[in-house]
């Protein structure tokens, strides 16, 4: 398949005692930009990482990064992610009474905001901000851990957020997050898919990190 679709690695599963190294590889190796995940152990039950890693990861790499914020009350933390040199924010709307005004701090500290929603929050929650943000984050696996299966059932979401954002002229990144690996990447890229967030079949990959990037760049033509 030809699709332009861009190929996110998540951080969450590298190796940390050697981030770095993992980070210049996934970047040599073609990733499009890196999806770093930030859990609070309050809305999620894991804890991950903060702006300091950020920082770290910003001083060895040109890539865009892509923060998925997974605590409550993110507005306290945004600044705070902005001077890490985060490239865009993504909140999650079960996080935000006041989405629409956290989405406005974001862009007022001149960075990308996005919105990400839980597998059971119906898109119809996110509704009245897509046209405020750049991307909406389907989460296909409930939030706090990396290498859990897909949650097919979501997908139907994809399909509405595509339709959604031709109706309102709007181009949004529509990115998949949890559980995406080459058995399924090719139905979600053909749903409207335009970014593939993956950690376990990247940086796990059997044949390497450039082998897990490969095989979901090169996805096969549909029958
Ligand atoms: C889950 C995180 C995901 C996770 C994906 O809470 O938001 O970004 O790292 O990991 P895999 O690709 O292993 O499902
Ligand atoms: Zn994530």
């Amino acid at each position: 398949m030809t699709a332009a679709h861009k190929v996110a690695p998540s951080v969450l599963a590298a190796d940390f005692t050697r981030l770095g190294e993992q980070v210049r590889e996934v970047e040599a190796a073609g990733a499009d930009l890196l999806h770093i995940d930030i859990m609070d152990g309050n809305f999620v039950p894991n804890i991950s990482m903060g702006p300091f890693i950020v920082e770290a990861i910003k001083r060895v790499t040109s890539l865009p990064l892509d923060v998925h914020l997974m605590i409550e009350g993110p507005e306290r933390y945004l600044k705070a992610f902005a001077d890490a040199g985060a490239t865009s924010l993504n909140v999650h709307v079960e996080t935000c009474p006041h989405l629409h005004r956290t989405i406005q701090q974001i862009r007022e500290l001149g960075l990308s905001p996005g919105v990400a929603f839980n597998p059971h929050t119906p898109y119809e929650a996110i509704r009245e901000v897509l046209i405020d943000v750049e991307r909406v984050i389907v989460m296909t696996v409930n939030p706090g851990f990396g290498g859990q299966k897909l949650i097919t059932g979501v997908l139907h979401k994809i399909e509405e957020l595509r339709i959604l954002s031709r109706v309102l002229g709007n181009p949004l990144e529509i990115v998949i997050d949890g559980g995406v690996e080459p058995g399924n990447a090719a139905d979600l890229v053909r749903r409207g898919a335009t970014v593939l967030v993956a950690g376990t079949s990247i940086f796990k990959a059997q044949g390497g990190i450039k082998a897990g990037i490969d095989a979901l760049k090169n996805l096969p033509e549909p029958a």
